[in-house]
C-alpha cells in the first residue's frame, strides 16, 4: 500500500437474507456456513490479504449481535472491526454514506459479506487496486447470466462505456463483482445517488459517477479466478462443497483468517497457538497447528 493515508475495508453484511428463507430467518445470510467458517470470514479474508487492518463491518440492527459474538473487536486477528447499522437495506452506494466518518476521508475497499473469491494471484491483483490511489477500480467477471448483477457495456474498442444493474437485455457477459475500490470521494458522491425504480441506492449509479469523470477503471478478472455465488440454496451448498473439495486436495485452508493474520505479522507465535487450541478438536484447528510447525 502506498499514500499517506491507509485504505481502510468495509464488509457490507445486511440485508434480508429472504432468497435463503427459511434458513436465514433467525441467522443473517453473511453468518451461513461455507463449509468450515462463517461466510463473512471469506470477504474479511480478502480485505486482509490486501493489508486492510481497519474494517468497518455493516449488519441490520437485529443482526449486529450475532456479527459481534462471530467476530470480536478484530485484535484477536490482528485488525480493528467498527461495527455500523443499517437500518433498512436501501442499496450498497447508503454504506459509503453509512461509512463516511468511519472513512474519514480515506480511500476504501468495500466487499459484499456474501462474495467469495479464489484465485492464484488474488493479493497481486488487490494489490495493485490499492495503488491507485485516485478514482475507482472494480472487477468485471465473465458469468453465464449477467442479467443477475450489474454490468459492464463496452465499445468497439473495449473502453467501458456504461454500467447497468440487472440488464434484461445483457451487453456483455462481464458481470462487476461485490468488490470495490474506490477514493476518498466515494461519500460525498454516494450522498448524490437518487434511489432508482426499486428505490434503492444502486452502486451500479455511484460507479458511473466515477465513470463519467474518467476515474474508473474495470479490471478484468480472469477465468483463472473463483466468484463464487452464494445467492440459492443450491449455489449455497456449491459454494461449501467447492471449498471443501480445495482444501481436502490441497491440505490448504481458503478464508482463514488466523494464518493471513500470522503470515503477516499481526499476531505472533502464541496467539496463533491460543486460537488452535481452542479449536484443537477439530481439522481447522489441527491445521493451525500445522502452521505453527512449517
Ligand atoms: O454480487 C455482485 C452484485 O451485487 C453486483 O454485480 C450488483 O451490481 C450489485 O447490485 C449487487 O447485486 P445483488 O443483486 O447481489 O445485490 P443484493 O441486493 O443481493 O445485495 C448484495 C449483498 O449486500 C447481500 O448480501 C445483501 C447486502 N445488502 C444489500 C442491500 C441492497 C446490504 O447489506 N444492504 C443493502 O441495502
Amino acid at each position: 500500500m502506498t499514500g499517506d493515508t491507509p485504505r481502510k475495508g468495509i464488509v457490507l453484511a445486511g440485508g434480508t437474507g429472504s432468497r435463503l428463507f427459511p434458513i436465514t430467518n433467525g441467522v443473517s445470510k453473511q453468518l451461513m456456513p461455507i463449509y468450515d467458517k462463517p461466510m463473512v470470514y471469506y470477504p474479511i479474508s480478502v480485505l486482509m490479504l490486501a493489508g486492510i487492518r481497519e474494517i468497518a463491518i455493516i449488519t441490520t440492527p437485529q443482526d449486529q449481535d450475532q456479527f459481534r459474538r462471530a467476530l470480536g473487536d478484530g485484535s484477536q486477528w490482528g485488525v480493528s472491526f467498527t461495527y455500523i447499522v443499517q437500518d433498512r437495506p436501501e442499496g450498497l452506494a447508503q454504506a459509503y454514506i453509512l461509512a463516511e466518518a468511519f472513512l474519514d476521508g480515506s480511500p476504501s475497499c468495500m466487499v459484499l459479506g456474501d462474495n467469495i473469491f479464489f484465485g492464484h494471484g488474488l493479493p497481486e491483483l488487490l494489490e495493485r487496486a490499492c495503488a491507485r490511489e485516485t478514482g475507482g477500480t472494480v472487477f468485471g467477471y465473465r458469468v453465464a447470466d449477467p442479467e443477475r448483477y450489474g454490468v459492464v457495456a463496452m465499445d468497439a474498442e473495449g473502453r467501458v462505456t456504461q454500467i447497468i444493474e440487472k440488464p434484461e437485455k445483457p451487453p456483455s457477459p462481464f458481470a462487476v463483482t461485490g468488490l470495490y475500490f474506490l477514493d476518498g470521494t466515494a461519500p460525498a458522491r454516494a450522498a448524490k445517488v437518487t434511489p432508482s425504480a426499486r428505490g434503492e441506492l444502486e452502486i451500479t449509479s455511484l460507479l458511473e459517477m466515477y465513470l463519467a469523470d474518467g476515474a474508473l477503471t474495470v479490471e478484468r478478472m480472469g477465468r483463472g479466478y473463483a466468484w463464487l455465488d452464494t445467492g440459492t440454496h443450491g449455489s449455497l451448498l456449491d459454494a461449501g462443497n467447492f471449498v471443501r473439495t480445495l482444501q481436502s486436495r490441497q491440505g490448504l485452508q481458503t478464508g482463514c483468517l488466523e494464518e493471513i493474520a500470522y503470515e503477516k505479522g499481526w499476531i505472533d507465535r502464541a496467539r496463533l497457538e491460543e486460537l488452535a487450541e481452542a479449536m484443537a478438536k477439530n481439522d481447522y484447528g489441527r491445521y493451525l497447528k500445522t502452521l505453527l510447525r512449517d
